[in-house]
């Protein structure tokens, strides 16, 4: 076998691993409620986790998070931080957010139901 045909094969063996790895990372990134629930004191003041259930339907000027689906807070959350949907402030934080932060934080939310206890980490 001649180097230059080595060095692709090398080469592209390579890529075949790196997307590999890529793939089993996005596979890897699982929400965990636990974890979440210590990720969302900085949406509590905005989306009123746990006042909202007590002060609604007034104070109510934010979407309602708890026991909402977990894939459409995923969703909701990539979109903001790819600028696919806009408002400004939860752009700024959703850019903040890491896949798994956006995983567990939406675990968290999808597991409130109308009896959850109210958030010790708040
Ligand atoms: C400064 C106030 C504020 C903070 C803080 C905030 N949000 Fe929001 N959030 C909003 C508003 C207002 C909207 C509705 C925006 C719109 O119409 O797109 C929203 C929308 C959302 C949506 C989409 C809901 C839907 O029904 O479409 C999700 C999911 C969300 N926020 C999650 C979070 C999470 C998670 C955090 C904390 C990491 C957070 N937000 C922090 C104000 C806030």
């Amino acid at each position: 076998m001649n180097k230059f045909v080595g060095k692709h094969v090398v080469i592209a063996a390579l890529f075949a691993l790196a997307g590999f790895a890529a793939t089993a990372q996005a596979a890897d990134v699982v929400g965990n409620a636990k974890a979440g629930q210590g990720k969302v004191a900085m949406c509590i003041g905005c989306h009123g986790i746990p006042g909202y259930r007590t002060a609604y339907p007034e104070v109510y000027r934010v979407p309602e998070l708890g026991g909402q689906n977990r894939q459409y807070i995923e969703n909701a959350l990539r979109a903001y931080k790819k600028g696919d949907r806009h408002f400004e402030t939860m752009r700024a934080i959703a850019t903040s957010l890491s896949d798994q932060d956006i995983a567990d934080i939406a675990a968290y939310y999808a597991a409130q139901t109308s009896s959850s206890k109210n958030n010790p980490d708040k």
